[in-house]
């Protein structure tokens, strides 16, 4: 499968409501896939590009909280009953940022990391899922996961999201091999801070950011990027993790020995997220609990 002959084919995008995961949605059908889209709400940038493309009957969007396994075996069960099959490429693109979320520090969660649940054992779920019905029909697939730069910057203040990007990083290494056994291709983005929803829309994670220095990516960078590690199989193998940052720098992530993340992984305003892990640890002291 190539980028050029998508016509016919058919993805499922979580996440693909907003942000980095929307612009996929929006190469893909671009390049003449089926899609569906399954999220908890469209962002009305979603809603707009809907409306642009007329309500394309190659673009269909399912309420799916990904959370629940049930609703995501759900989707596999809506993507047959719009566009027939099993969609070809899968992406587990939903994620929440740690400091506009129940956070570790926080420690607001009741009975489970809703991060971990999202950010981690959902991309890992639907993995499973996928990997089961491509097998199930005989058919090649593609699974394309959205890591970050996070995965490689021990961060004080968000370490449930390192330790689940970490997470898929290392997963879609584990899976190099189902390539070579199965024709499914398993790959990632690890994109540094991007100026999506996730910031904008989040006073809290933007505070992070200086506006006038630090070099945000754009979603459609990354979009163009997994379209990239999804369909140029010369340049990269399975089990890949491309780093993207702004201006457009892609490079490949080593498990071993690697340089680390480029220059634009770092915001200026970083050191402001620790305002919390201290008032945090303070609240610890005086509690009775
Ligand atoms: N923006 C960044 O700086 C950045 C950097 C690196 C990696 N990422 C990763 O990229 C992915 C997309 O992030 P984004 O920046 O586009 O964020 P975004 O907020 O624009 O989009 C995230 C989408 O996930 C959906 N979502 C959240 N919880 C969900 C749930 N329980 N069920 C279904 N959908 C749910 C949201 O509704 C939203 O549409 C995430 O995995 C994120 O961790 C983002």
């Amino acid at each position: 499968m190539t980028q050029t002959d998508l016509a016919g084919k058919g993805a499922l995008v979580t996440g693909g409501g907003s942000g980095i995961s929307l612009s996929f949605v929006q190469h893909l059908y671009h390049a003449g896939a089926n899609v569906l889209i399954c999220d908890i709400a469209l962002h009305h940038e979603a809603v707009a590009w809907l409306e642009s493309i007329q309500h394309s009957s190659r673009v269909a969007f399912r309420t799916v909280d990904v959370t629940d396994w049930k609703q995501l075996e759900s989707a596999y069960d809506e993507y047959g009953h719009i566009f027939g099959g099993i969609p070809d490429i899968v992406c587990p693109g939903a994620g929440i940022y740690e400091p506009s979320s129940p956070n570790f520090w926080n420690d607001q969660d009741e009975s489970f990391y809703k991060m971990i649940r999202i950010n981690l054992e959902h991309p890992l779920k639907l993995s499973r899922m996928a990997i089961r019905k491509f097998v199930q029909t005989k058919q090649p697939g593609i699974i394309v996961h959205v890591s970050s730069t996070g995965a490689q910057k021990p961060s004080m203040f968000t370490p449930l999201y390192g330790a689940a990007k970490q997470g898929i990083s290392n997963f879609v290494r584990c899976m190099a091999g189902l390539q070579d056994m199965e024709d499914i291709r398993v790959v990632a983005v690890a994109p540094g801070p991007t100026m999506s929803p996730l910031m904008y829309d989040h006073p809290e994670a933007l505070k992070l950011v200086d506006q006038d220095k630090d070099q945000l990516c754009q979603p459609d960078e990354v979009g163009r990027a997994m379209m990239a590690v999804c369909f140029d199989r010369e340049q990269f193998a399975s089990g890949t993790v491309l780093e993207v940052t702004h201006p457009d720098c892609w490079r490949q992530v080593s498990l071993l020995n690697d340089p680390g993340p480029g220059l634009n992984a770092y915001t200026s305003n970083r050191k402001e997220g620790l305002v919390a892990v201290v008032a945090a640890l303070d609240a610890d002291r005086h509690s009775t609990e």
